[in-house]
């Protein structure tokens, strides 16, 4: 019998990876970017045990603002943050070209925010979310309430089967749709055209602005690559 993966082991030692990558630049007076998610939560975890390096951290959620607060970790708002020496954050999939879909847990608005501020973005996965082509998890797509109605039936013009994340409200107050059954064969233009739809946000399609580095978990060890 093949034995199960533990996938929140394959999490746990990818976030590991990630805290030494950015360990050897830590310094004093440096920020680091945090993600949202449970993968990013045992890097939040590591990277405590090494908070006396760096200056302080700039979180994409409240989530990720209070687990880091507990640990004794500084968390300085983004418009106090001079640079932001590295970002690191999980995703929901990850294309060979290194696209990816994130916003699973509704933060990708802040995310994609502090990833763009970011020097250096590192996305930490396990290996059950490389895909070949981006899409099956669905597209998260964060939108300003009154606008609700109008963008659904935009993106049911787009070819999507909408569905609304109900009881579900942003860090930012607004509601999120998931958008199913797009095959994405080009990211960059779809997130584009989902953004242009007034009333829209933020998607959770990461094109335009691809990570640096991708790390991935996977049984026999650590993969990574460099997106182009
Ligand atoms: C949060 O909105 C997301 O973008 C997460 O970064 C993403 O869903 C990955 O989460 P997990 O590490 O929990 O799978």
């Amino acid at each position: 019998m093949t034995p199960r993966v533990d996938q929140e082991a394959l999490k746990r030692t990818v976030a590991l990876a990630a805290v030494d990558a950015v360990a050897a630049s830590l310094g004093a007076g440096q920020i680091v970017g945090v993600g949202t998610g449970s993968t990013t939560n045992h890097f939040i975890d590591a990277l405590a045990k090494l908070k006396d390096r760096f200056e302080a951290a700039v979180s994409s959620s409240i989530a990720s603002a209070e687990r880091l607060a507990a640990h004794g970790v500084r968390v300085v708002d983004l418009n106090d943050a001079e640079t932001i020496a590295v970002y690191v954050d999980g995703a929901d999939e990850v294309e060979p070209g290194g696209a990816l879909i994130k916003g699973g847990g509704g933060a990708h608005t802040r995310e994609k925010i502090v990833a763009a501020a970011a020097d250096r973005f590192i996305c930490i996965v396990d290996d059950s979310k490389m895909v070949d082509t981006l899409g099956a998890f669905g597209v998260p797509v964060e939108v300003v309430p009154m606008a609700r109605r109008s963008v659904a039936g935009r993106l049911r013009a787009l070819g999507g089967d909408v569905r609304e994340r109900t009881g579900f409200v942003t860090d930012n107050g607004n509601g999120v749709l998931d958008v199913h059954g797009l095959a994405i064969t080009d990211p960059d233009a779809l997130e584009t055209r989902i953004n242009n739809l007034a009333g829209v946000v933020e998607n959770g399609i990461f094109a335009a602005n691809r990570p640096d580095l991708v790390l991935v978990g996977a049984p026999d060890g650590i993969r990574e690559f460099a997106p182009p």
